[in-house]
């Protein structure tokens, strides 16, 4: 079943197109990989993807419980349709503990001021009792309920970024967007997070799609692997495919 499906994409900067001519289908459950050299335009189909641009042209159709075009994206809207995202370069609220951090995810998904009353009355209501459960839960699949009160700033980088992914979780998408989850992370780090991501897919029921360098980790869990080279899509397939085109190991890995 078809959960994106991207048509005729198109967004200029200027006189660079950043994005050009980006055609692609996504099926529900798939973990998807979108690699391709500095500048190929990953990061600015994100923002695409979650309505911080607008496309120059062509369109973007999310097929959730309703269908949602990017003519309506707006980026506060999107985690309520169902679509979360991390970023490359990490955005936590750096004076703010782990479980705070994890708590405005949760939020997000709901109208009410669950978390402005969970962070200054010493009593819980249900509601809120319920979010600090539910986050302390996703803080236990991270490892992280050790560090629930530590702040973000003070955490190791590769952990900051499991906080980030946390909180995306916790507000209850149904896709996922990663931009560059690995950056930064040790080897060790890198082989937990690719376990993660493949059991959060299962146990979320995600569609996941990920901007990653670490060839690694893109091998190991991407089902398909789209290649982004100045902005076009320069080859897409699965990670055996990928690794023999021909265009791909020219552009891309370097290869001789
Ligand atoms: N807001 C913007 N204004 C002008 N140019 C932009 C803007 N955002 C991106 N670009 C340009 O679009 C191109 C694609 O950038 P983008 O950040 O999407 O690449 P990327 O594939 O994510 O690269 P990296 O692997 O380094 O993160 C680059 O030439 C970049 O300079
Ligand atoms: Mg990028």
């Amino acid at each position: 079943m078809e959960m994106l499906v991207v048509n005729n994409l198109y967004k200029s900067f200027g006189g660079v197109k950043a994005v050009s001519d980006i055609n692609m289908s996504i099926n529900q459950g798939e973990i998807v990989g979108i690699i391709g050299p500095n500048g190929a335009g990953k990061t600015t189909f994100f923002n695409l993807l979650t309505g911080i641009y607008s496309p120059s042209s062509g369109d973007i159709v999310y097929k959730l419980n309703q269908e949602v075009s990017s003519k309506r994206f707006k980026p506060f809207k999107m985690t309520r349709y169902g679509v979360a995202r991390t970023f490359q370069n990490i955005r936590l609220f750096k004076e703010m503990s782990v479980l705070e951090n994890v708590l405005i995810g949760y939020h997000n998904n709901f109208r009410n001021g669950v978390l402005s009353s969970l962070l200054r009355l010493p009593v819980f209501s249900k509601a809120e009792k319920k979010a600090y459960e539910e986050v302390m839960e996703l803080l236990e699949v991270f490892n992280l309920v050790d560090k629930k009160d530590v702040l973000a700033k003070n955490l190791p980088y590769g952990e900051q970024r499991k906080v980030e992914i946390a909180r995306a979780l916790a507000s209850k998408p149904k896709v996922l967007l990663l931009d560059e989850p690995a950056a930064g992370m040790n080897p060790n780090e890198t082989k937990e997070l690719t376990n993660l991501i493949n059991w959060i897919r299962d146990e979320f029921d995600l569609t996941i799609i990920l901007i990653e360098h670490d060839m690694s980790l893109v091998m190991d869990i991407c089902k398909t692997i789209f290649v982004f080279d100045y902005g076009t899509l320069l080859s897409s397939g699965s990670p055996e495919e990928i690794q023999k085109d021909p265009r791909v190991i020219k552009a891309y890995l370097g290869g001789n």
